[in-house]
Parts: structure tokens; sequence; C-alpha cells
């Protein structure tokens, strides 16, 4: 007999990106149940092998787990909250984005139900998934987690943050800064250079090496974070600070956008006022955690 062992999973939500999950989950030998709102999204999978549901409810019974991704939180509720929907003894995967408290509200609101819930965040684009650059963060019972990874594994790279199930989405929000911020950096630079000539491509690979260059204080300055002391052992932020003026100029004298170095320079003088600026740089920490005054 030719029996599939793995584990049965059903996605709810066949978009970009629920498509590309179930079509790991496939190529990995999952028996996969679909469900989608407009069902002719599933075609391609179901000529792949998928399953295709023919309610909400029949799909949450056919699978051990449920991936549920759609485009926001409301879509959840008015998904899984209909009323001839039970939620009783599923086992469900939150992987649509949002923010930490609603996926506290969420979990709630499934284990009110009945449900195991765990939320998660897809740091990745769909043609990533079903390979180990596609990172999949999850929060929520440890337990649930462990008995679901080998499952799992075939989106990619998962990984379990905490019990606290709001983890994945603020570790998504915290990547989104630094990605965001990296890249902001990179064009305020490039927009600098290019009143010089220097095109974008020349200064990519310089820029590049500051970045991991940077990248590697990391854990030197959380270090500093988490002990609460500054002591400046390269640099004071008053240093910092003059620097940043002469980013400030510069930006200005050439009619480059200063708007972003006025910001950071504006953090870093309500620190200096209120006494740092002797201790070094994560010291800004103080401004970031809490909000403009
Ligand atoms: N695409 C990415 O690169 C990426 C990366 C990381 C995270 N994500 C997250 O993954 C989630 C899905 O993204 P996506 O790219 O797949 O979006 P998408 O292509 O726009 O698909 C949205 C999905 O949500 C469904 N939906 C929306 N409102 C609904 C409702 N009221 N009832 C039932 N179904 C509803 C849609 O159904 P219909 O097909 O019937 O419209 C579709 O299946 C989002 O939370 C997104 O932030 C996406």
């Amino acid at each position: 007999m030719n029996e599939n062992t793995e584990t049965p999973v059903t996605v709810i939500g066949l978009g970009l990106m629920g498509r590309a999950l179930a079509g790991a989950f496939l190529k990995a030998g999952h028996p996969t149940t679909v469900w989608n709102r407009t069902p002719a999204k599933a075609d391609q999978l179901v000529a792949e092998g998928a399953r295709l549901a023919p309610t909400v409810g029949d799909a949450l019974a056919a699978g051990a787990l449920t991936i549920v991704c759609v485009t926001d939180y409301r879509a959840m509720y008015e998904l899984l909250g209909a009323s001839d929907v039970d939620l009783d003894g599923t086992q469900l995967i939150n992987l649509t984005s949002g923010d930490s408290a609603q996926a506290r509200e969420a979990a709630r609101w499934a284990e009110q139900r009945g449900a195991r819930y765990l939320d998660g965040a897809i740091m990745a684009i769909p043609p990533a998934i079903g390979t180990a650059e596609a990172v999949i963060l999850h929060s929520g019972p440890q337990p649930d987690f462990e008995a679901l990874e080998p499952a799992l594994g075939a989106l990619g790279t998962v990984t379990y943050l905490g019990a606290d199930h709001g983890l994945a989405s603020l570790y998504d929000v915290a990547g989104l800064a630094m990605m965001w911020s990296v890249l902001n950096a990179w064009l305020q630079g490039t927009a600098l250079l290019r009143t010089a000539g220097v095109d974008a491509a020349t200064y990519a690979p310089f820029a590049r090496q500051i970045a991991a260059g940077v990248a590697e204080w990391l854990p030197g300055y959380a270090e500093q974070i988490d002990s609460g002391s500054f002591p400046a052992e390269v640099s004071a932020l008053e240093t910092d600070a003059r620097a940043m003026a002469h980013l400030i100029e510069e930006s200005e004298a050439v009619g480059v956008n200063a708007e972003l170095p006025k910001l950071i320079k504006a953090m870093a003088d309500r620190s200096i006022a209120a006494g740092h600026g002797g201790e070094q740089y994560p010291v800004l920490i103080e401004e970031f955690g809490k909000p403009r005054d």
C-alpha cells in the first residue's frame, strides 16, 4: 500500500503568499487541503494534487493543522467567525500580518472557541517559500510549535520565539525598522554622491561594507543596552552629533533632502541635553524607547 504518512495540512487564503505556502506543503508530500474565497485561485494547486474544500468548516476538519494567510486580521475574523464554523479542537497557525496586540487578541479569541493558536510572521517573499531562505517566525505555546515543527519545516526556516503570542509580530516590525533604516541611510548617501556624478552602482559596494561593519557592533552595543551602562569606548554621543551636523550641512549645501539626519540629530541633541553627551551612541535607546514628549 502506498500510504502518505506526512501530516495532513490545510491552507486557508490563496493569495500570492497562501498559494506559495500550499505549494510548498504539496511539494514536501503533505496531503494538502485548501480553501479560498475566490475558488479559482486554487486551480493550479488542485492540478498539483491539492484538495479544494467546499467550505471553511470542511477545510478546518481536514488538516491536523490549518494555516490562515489572508490580507488582515479583519478578514481572518470574517472567515473563522462565521456562524457555521466550529473551531473547537482545531490547531490554527495565523500567518496573516498584523501587530502584536492583534495577535494576542486573536489568540484569546481562538482559544475561547476551543482552538489551539500559534501566531506567525513570514519574513520572506512568495518565491522563497519552501527554501531555507524563507524565515517564518512563530509564537505561542511551545509544545504546539514543537509538535508541528516537522511539518512546518516544508515552508522554510521556522523559528520559535516564545509563549507570548505577540512576539512574532513584534520581531516582524522590528525587522522592518532595520530594513528601512539601512535602505534609507543608503539612499541618503547615494543622493549626496550623485550630486558629484557618482552613480548608485559605484557607491553600493562601499555602502555594503559600511553596513556590514556597523552590524558587527550590534552584540557589544546590545550588552551596553541590557546593562544600562554606556561608557564611550570608541566615541561619545556629542562627537557623533557633530558628525551629524556635517551630514546635514553637506546635504543642504548640495541641495539634498536633510529631513532624516535632522530627525536623528534632534534625538541626539535631546539626549545630550539630558546629560548623556559623554556616553556612547546606544544611549539613544532612551529616546527610542519612549514617545516624543
Ligand atoms: N506577499 C508577500 O510578499 C508577503 C510577505 C510576508 C507576509 N505577507 C502577508 O501574507 C498575507 C497575505 O498576503 P498575500 O500577498 O497573499 O496577499 P494577496 O495576494 O492580496 O491575498 C489576500 C488573500 O486574502 C483573502 N481575503 C482578503 N479579504 C478576505 C475576506 N474578507 N474574506 C476571505 N478572504 C479574504 C483573499 O481572498 P480572494 O482571493 O478571494 O481575494 C486572498 O486569498 C498578508 O497578511 C501579507 O502581509 C505577504
